[in-house]
């Protein structure tokens, strides 16, 4: 199997063969030209917009790009290179000179902060939080949550379907396709729901997005207006919080407890609601999985309340000690369910692929609103994907990886109790790729979180999940990238870090 590098950012280079500076000339001018290619660059260069390292297109082809004998273009360079603003390299070409200073403009800091009467934006973006990079975000190591074992996916196989698929391409791929995405992968979509997890659909129900984030966003555009109040399960999926944020709707934090979301409580919380967010196959952050009578219980308020259900089913893949529960989608007579599923867990994250299952009545809806976002699907990512699924490596991927998901898993909980003993309640290790780990005595799981990033142990605070004021403090654990052997070291390192914060 091919192994994986882990990326560097640093090797990123500033050349960018091909592309022509926006200098220009005026040949009616009194100033020469080699002056005016000369200031031309200079001024660019001082106002930023072109910086250290870049390259600089050749003398030969700057001359051919502004019409004019390739003389005042050799004149200016060689006068750009005596004044150091340009530096030449043999064999490579000439480029901005590098000792240059060439830090951007940081963003933030020094700005004025907008909003203000002048720079004024809308109430929706001002109201939603502000953009951080969760610090376990940034880079791979034990208990990073959201993350597959990226070093086991087979990127030989995948590797050679790209390949294959751009010596086959043809020029139809090429074009704006459908909004709904690639027919013959939403039919392969639609067999693996119907027989894996239960749903109730057809390949024109399905509409292929570029992951859960993106159906959810457009979900909301599409069942609910501005102002409209949205039950959230209470600790639940954060970036739900900002979508609904972002389109101006009023989330309603409804308790989770053992069961799943508590529809009563809900609807004693928020009885017009529009619409209900759930994940009841493996809650997010407490890994519950939503009970029958609570599924009844829901589907029976949507019916009644003329209220969507948006079904999150983004990483039930993997079940350890029982089979896969259906989707709720499936339970449903009366067309109230949205189903968002995802190939981020199974495949990798940074594919950029997801489904929705729309009733048949919004398809059309759906289909309006997706082309206002971004038109449609790109089509490279569909069609790997379709062989990847057709040729049987989706499904053998999936059974290659149960067992040893499983045994990270059962690792990480008997280390766990091991460590913390009664100290600690372990929740939502049946499913999935991540569980919570609950410390009533812990008083601040933010602080703590960002104390074990300095030592690169990525820490998802439990407290960060919750809209109310009361939330329970603890951590969700991913053990889908974390390898068993680096389990026991780390469950050490966060136990040493809670006794020192206590
Ligand atoms: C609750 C929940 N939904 C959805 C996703 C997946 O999002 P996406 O498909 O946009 O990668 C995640 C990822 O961690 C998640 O935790």
């Amino acid at each position: 199997m091919t192994t994986l590098a882990d990326f560097d950012m640093t090797t990123l280079k500033t050349e960018l063969r091909g592309i022509m500076a926006l200098i220009s000339v005026d040949r009616r001018a009194r100033k020469p030209l080699h002056r005016q290619i000369y200031n031309s660059f200079r001024h660019r260069i001082i106002l930023r917009q072109l910086r250290a390292g870049e390259l600089v297109p050749s003398s030969r082809s700057l001359a051919r790009e502004l019409r004019v004998s390739r003389l005042p273009v050799l004149n200016a360079y060689a006068q750009l290179l005596a004044e150091g603003y340009f530096e030449s390299r043999v064999g490579a070409g000439t480029f901005i000179a590098t000792s240059l200073p060439s830090q951007p403009r940081s963003l933030g800091a020094e700005q004025a902060p907008i909003n203000n009467t002048s720079r004024r934006i809308s109430s929706r973006a001002a109201a939603m939080p502000q953009y951080e990079r969760p610090v376990w975000a940034g880079s791979l190591g034990p208990f990073q949550i959201g993350q597959p074992d990226l070093h086991s996916f087979p990127m030989d196989i995948w590797s050679k379907l790209i390949a294959r698929y751009s010596r086959r391409v043809q020029v139809k791929g090429l074009q704006y396709g459908d909004p709904m995405g690639l027919p013959e992968l939403r039919e392969t979509i639609a067999v693996y729901l119907r027989t894996a997890r239960g749903v109730h659909c057809e390949a024109d129900q399905i509409m292929i997005v570029s992951g859960s984030q993106q159906a959810l966003d457009l979900t909301t555009r599409v069942i609910v207006d501005p102002g409209a109040a949205v039950w959230v399960e209470e600790p639940g999926y954060w970036l739900v919080h900002h979508v609904l944020r972002a389109a101006g709707c009023r989330s309603v934090p409804v308790p989770v407890d053992t069961e799943g979301l508590d529809v009563a409580a809900g609807i004693r919380l928020g009885r017009k609601a529009r619409a209900a967010f759930v994940a009841p196959s493996h809650q997010y952050p407490l890994g519950v999985t939503m009970s029958a009578t609570r599924r009844l219980q829901l589907l029976e308020w949507a019916q009644r309340s003329g209220g969507w259900i948006v079904e999150d089913d983004y990483d039930s893949e993997y079940r350890y000690n029982s089979k896969p529960i259906a989707s709720l989608q499936g339970m449903d007579h009366h067309d109230r369910v949205i189903y968002i599923g995802t190939f981020s867990k199974v495949i990798f994250p940074a594919l950029r692929l997801g489904y929705i299952v729309i009733p048949p009545d919004l398809v059309e809806r759906f289909a309006a609103m997706r082309q206002s976002m971004d038109l449609c699907p790109s089509h490279i990512p569909q069609a790997v994907m379709l062989e990847f699924m057709r040729e049987g490596h989706f499904a053998r991927h999936i059974r290659r990886m149960r067992p040893i998901y499983a045994e990270r898993r059962e690792v990480l909980v008997t280390e766990l109790a091991r460590a913390f003993g009664e100290g600690a309640e372990i929740v939502g290790d049946e499913a999935g790729l991540h569980l919570a780990l609950l410390l009533p005595k812990l008083r601040n799981d933010r602080q703590l979180a960002a104390r074990a990033a300095k030592e690169s142990l990525w820490l998802s605070p439990l407290s960060a999940s919750y809209v109310g004021k009361s939330p329970r403090h603890g951590f969700v654990l991913g053990f889908g990238n974390t390898r068993g052997n680096q389990i026991p070291a780390a469950v050490r390192q966060l136990k040493r870090l809670c006794a020192a914060s206590s």
